[in-house]
């Protein structure tokens, strides 16, 4: 099938990225301003998730609608994919009827196959290995805020999930070096690791990783899919919880990012969304701009008058 898609930011070139993250700025001065723009007109995105979500869904069915198109709510309960249909075979029926499909899923290799049957661009709206639309978003609030990330220091606290995986890639797409601080055995994906090579370095020390850094990023402990291991995980990663004194020991004009939902007092202190140097809420806003701009990008734009 030709159509291209977005299941990691390894479909894009680091040219395309940087546009990508340019666009979005230009499209959220384009809202802030006020100014209509529907190039999307009569497209229609079809989101399947099977885990609960609020920024992506909300991002992706107002961003459509603001572009001019209209976006569908699916999930397994409601769906012939909850009682068994082949995913090969819902995207053949699916991608006949929609101009994208957005999906959140477990296996990543639900996307995969979902990609190889479809005719229209598939988006990664996060897997358990990656959630590329998270990283457009980050890379778009630390352009705003500090300008072009190449070349500098970022360090990802916590948990090798992914949105670590989706650091690792960052890393090699944006030229910038990475510093994931983990327990043992709970380290980024080695298939990331090993493409990244001298790019990213794993440690145990969150205070090593952090030094001198100019992004710090963290996530829940346990995300989707691992609630059976969320006491034991509690306990194993006390010692990386992001607060205010670690921040201290970064650069002094470091941006603190969370993908959000957040559990104050687990991965972060209580106060840390409202420290100064946490732009938190603008990243989470920049998931409507960013994906916007991917959007526009992959979806053909209005057809003719007939
Ligand atoms: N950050 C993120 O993807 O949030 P949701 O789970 O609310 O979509
Ligand atoms: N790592 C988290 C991210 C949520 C946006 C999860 O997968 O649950």
């Amino acid at each position: 099938m030709s159509a291209r898609h977005f299941l990691s930011l390894m479909d894009c070139t680091p040219d395309e990225l940087v546009a990508l993250i340019r666009r979005g700025m230009e499209l959220k001065d384009l809202r802030n301003r006020g100014v209509l723009f529907e190039p999307l007109k009569n497209r229609v995105l079809g989101m399947i998730f099977e885990k609960a979500s609020t920024r992506t869904r909300l991002s992706f069915e107002a961003g459509m609608i603001q572009l001019g198109g209209q976006a569908i709510f699916l999930s397994p309960r409601d769906t012939q994919l909850g009682r068994g249909e082949p995913i090969g075979d819902a995207a053949i029926v699916m991608s006949r009827m929609l101009d994208a499909v957005m999906i959140r899923t477990f296996a990543h290799s639900t996307l995969t196959e979902f990609a190889a049957n479809s005719r229209v661009p598939v988006i990664n709206g996060l897997s358990d290995d990656l959630h590329p639309c998270q990283l457009l978003a980050d890379m778009q609030t630390f352009q705003e805020l500090r300008g072009s990330i190449k070349g500098k220091t970022v360090a990802w606290i916590g948990d090798g999930n992914n949105m670590c995986n989706s650091y690792i890639e960052a890393a090699m797409q944006f030229d910038f070096q990475l510093r994931v601080a983990c327990p043992e055995g709970y380290e980024p994906n080695a298939k990331f690791l090993a493409l990244a090579g001298d790019r990213v370095q794993v440690m145990r020390s969150p205070q090593a990783a952090v030094a001198g850094a100019h992004l710090v990023s963290t996530d829940v402990w346990t995300s989707m899919g691992q609630e059976a291991e969320a006491a034991e995980r509690l306990k194993l990663f006390q010692p990386y919880q992001v607060n205010a004194a670690l921040l201290d020991l970064a650069a002094q004009d470091v941006v603190f990012l969370h993908c959000l939902p957040a559990h104050r007092g687990e991965e972060i202190s209580e106060e840390l969304l409202d420290d100064p140097r946490s732009a938190a809420w603008d990243q989470a806003e920049n998931r409507l701009h960013a994906q916007k701009a991917l959007l526009e990008f992959l979806v053909e734009p209005a057809y003719h008058h007939a």
